[in-house]
């Protein structure tokens, strides 16, 4: 932005504007926006995994139990010619490499994957990989979304004696300071999703997400939309909200400076309603413990015969253990909600 001076020539010439970022108070919602996706915001300048570890950069079993929920949606479709894998908010695009890399090769040749990202395209990602701003049309396949929805930006508001009012934030330093009443699309999802009780309580207002949500269901023609993220329902909403920072593997305040990420947890519930009302003709809400479960990651150490007959084997198993364990304890990213959604 620039204000217009008179130069010492007497023209009008655009000069950088004196306002700085200490004077500028936005809403959190504009303010994560432009902190994390605006001009050199901090996605579009860092590499997430120098900051915070996900279930990707955990373990390559949770690449290996995509893809057995990707082959168990390529059958429920009857084999397709072209089968999509989309990958939404694919950071790195770690999740879409691994499975591609891991898929046997009757799949493999089927498989269409698009990574969607805000950020640019990684160097070093496949070649087949389609590197997207966009979530696709017409989707048919498994459309996966890891730890994406914490970062869609919300709004904040704290509860008053007079009722919920927007939380505005000062994008240098973090300060915070009540404005105005949130909008009655707002207030109705607060009333629904997020009721406030005593003053001083505090709510994300998760309806940007739903609304992100719900269009990717309505963009899968045929197949299944996995959420997987951070999440609180209903009856277990933080009285104070979960806004954080995360900056070199540590938590930090939420500064919107743009030197840290910043999220929230994500009303799941909500987003599951919402995607219900895009057309998900099926919805299971579980956690990541049960649901990779499922997929036959069970964190079982090999058995102490096993060691005798083949020592490297076991020590790889006995490896492989502990990451399995990793991505189901319930402290950690077991207790992490996974959302399913599919349409036939
Ligand atoms: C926490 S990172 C997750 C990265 C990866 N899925 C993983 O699990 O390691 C969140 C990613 O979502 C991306 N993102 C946020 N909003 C987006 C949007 N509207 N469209 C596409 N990508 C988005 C961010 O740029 C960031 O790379």
């Amino acid at each position: 932005m620039y204000s217009l001076e008179a130069s010492a020539r007497g023209d009008l010439v655009p000069s950088p504007r004196r306002v700085t970022s200490a004077d500028v108070w936005l809403t959190w919602r504009a303010a994560m926006e432009q902190a994390l996706y605006g001009e050199s915001g901090f996605y579009l300048r860092e590499r997430p995994s120098g900051h915070f570890r996900t279930s990707v950069g955990a373990s390559p079993v949770f690449a290996e139990a995509v893809l057995r929920e990707l082959t168990a949606v390529d059958e429920a479709l009857g084999r397709p010619a072209v089968l999509d894998l989309v990958d939404v908010g694919a950071g790195e695009g770690r999740l879409a490499s691994g499975v591609l890399a891991a898929a046997p090769p009757g799949l493999r040749s089927r498989l269409r994957v698009t990574a969607v990202d805000l950020a640019p395209r990684p160097s070093r990602l496949p070649e087949e990989i389609v590197w997207a701003r966009l979530v696709p049309d017409a989707i048919h396949g498994l459309v996966i979304a890891n730890e994406w929805l914490d970062n869609v930006p919300v709004d904040v508001v704290e509860q008053t004696a007079d009722g919920p009012r927007l939380v505005q934030v000062n994008l240098a330093d973090g300060e915070e300071r009540l404005g105005g009443r949130p909008t009655e699309e707002d207030l109705a999802w607060l009333g629904r999703w997020w009721p406030m009780r005593t003053a001083g309580e505090r709510a994300e207002i998760g309806r940007p997400r739903d609304e992100a949500w719900a269009a990717v269901i309505a963009r899968l023609a045929r197949g299944r939309a996995i959420a997987i993220d951070y999440a609180h329902s209903r009856d277990d909403r933080p009285p104070y909200g979960t806004l954080a920072g995360y900056r070199d593997g540590a938590t930090v305040a939420p500064v919107p400076d743009g030197s840290c990420d910043i999220t929230a947890h994500v009303a799941l519930d909500a987003c599951a309603d919402a995607g219900r009302r895009a057309g998900a003709a099926t919805t299971a809400l579980t956690t990541q413990r049960e649901a990779l479960r499922a997929l036959g990651v069970t964190g079982r150490r090999p058995s102490v015969e096993h060691a005798r007959d083949d020592p490297r084997g076991y020590l790889q198993a006995l490896a492989r253990a502990s990451e399995e364990a990793e991505l189901i304890a319930a402290e950690g990213f077991g207790g992490f909600g996974w959302l399913a959604q599919s349409r036939a």
